[in-house]
């Protein structure tokens, strides 16, 4: 039998070429050696606000881009979170397992919590996470390494319900691509590309037309000097070689050579021109893609994961002692 695979992205604002690059990029590769579940987390997008209308664009909008990307739903499952409520099921019962301490200690949930009003989804939503993955006897979970400390968290309470009750959930592992792991901010190249940064000059979004693509990289952040070199001291330029290396299957001592006279006005435009042409193809698939179809699609990967969930979350409440 297959191992198995999940993961998933939140339907919050605009994909960018980060979460292609340090994720969706590796799931298709992946989708071919393990059983695959794509999720679209809309049950963790509502941890913050979020419009309604938008979120229901989104979420098709992001199911639009796992398959113009390349994960087929052929060989692998893609679904709506919500429309699997065995997850927001399972996580009620992991959440008596799990301490509020553990819950507090989570870098991400620092980081959004400053200020008074926190929400409880917000702290709760390693647990939720987790439960997505458990649900599913997962064996990798290919993520950026941001996520790297809830499935962390995620180990710790499938070991912890099993030496309490019975060896019933699987311990996943984190599956770290080195190279795509972290993409940064064009305006700010010390923080993570993010699709919920305050200026949209932050990131590269799938769905960006050409000249917003120029106008974003023309802009982007650059180091002192002049020379194009691939170092940690000059973090900036660093990021934008990794995008060019990533996107053109290059390696980047070969970018830094090729740019030693050259200077960053010619790198910047060729760097515009590489993610054009990978976006122009991508960007004309989604637009391909039938409301109706991806409806479809979706709706047959729920009526699977429902069924999948739904035994594993039955082993659970019976071991518990609920009356299933
Ligand atoms: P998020 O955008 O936080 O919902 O993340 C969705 C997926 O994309 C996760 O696997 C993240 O680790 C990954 N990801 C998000 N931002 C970046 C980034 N700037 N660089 C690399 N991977 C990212
Ligand atoms: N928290 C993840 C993120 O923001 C999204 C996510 C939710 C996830 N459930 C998951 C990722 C399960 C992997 C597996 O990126």
């Amino acid at each position: 039998m297959r191992k198995r695979l999940f993961s998933a992205i939140q339907p919050s604002g605009t994909l960018h070429i980060g979460n292609y690059l340090g994720a969706i990029r590796n799931w298709v590769k992946l989708q071919y050696d393990y059983e695959s579940f794509f999720c679209i987390v809309d049950l963790h997008a509502i941890t913050v606000p979020q419009n309604p209308k938008e979120l229901r664009k989104k979420t098709i909008e992001v199911a639009k881009i796992y398959l113009a990307c390349g994960i087929d739903p052929k060989v692998s499952t893609i679904f709506i979170q919500s429309q699997v409520p065995q997850h927001a099921e399972m996580m009620w019962l992991l959440n008596t397992i799990t301490k509020v301490s553990e819950l507090k200690r989570m870098t991400q949930f620092k980081d959004k919590s400053e200020g008074k009003g926190v929400l409880a989804g917000l702290l709760n939503y390693p647990i939720l996470m987790a439960a997505d993955i458990l649900l599913y006897d997962t064996n990798v979970v290919p993520v950026g390494e941001d996520q790297l400390q809830h499935v962390e968290l995620t180990r710790t309470l499938a070991r912890r319900f099993n030496s309490k009750f019975k060896n019933l959930l699987v311990e996943p592992k984190a599956l770290i691509e080195k190279e795509g792991m972290r993409i940064m901010g064009l305006d700010d190249p010390s923080k993570k590309m993010s699709k919920s940064a305050d200026s949209s000059y932050n990131y590269i979004s799938l769905t960006d037309s050409d000249e917003i693509i120029k106008d974003k990289i023309k802009k982007a952040v650059t180091d002192s000097g002049k020379s194009i070199k691939y170092t940690d001291t000059k973090q900036a330029i660093k990021n934008l070689i990794n995008i060019y290396a990533l996107l053109d299957n290059a390696k980047p001592a070969d970018i830094e050579e090729a740019y030693r006279r050259k200077g960053y006005a010619a790198f910047k435009t060729d760097l515009a021109e590489i993610v054009i042409s990978f976006l122009k193809p991508l960007q004309g698939k989604m637009r391909s893609i039938e409301d109706a179809e991806v409806i479809k699609i979706l709706n047959q990967g729920a009526e699977k994961a429902r069924e999948i969930a739904q035994i594993k979350l039955s082993e659970v409440k019976k071991i518990i002692g609920l009356i299933v």
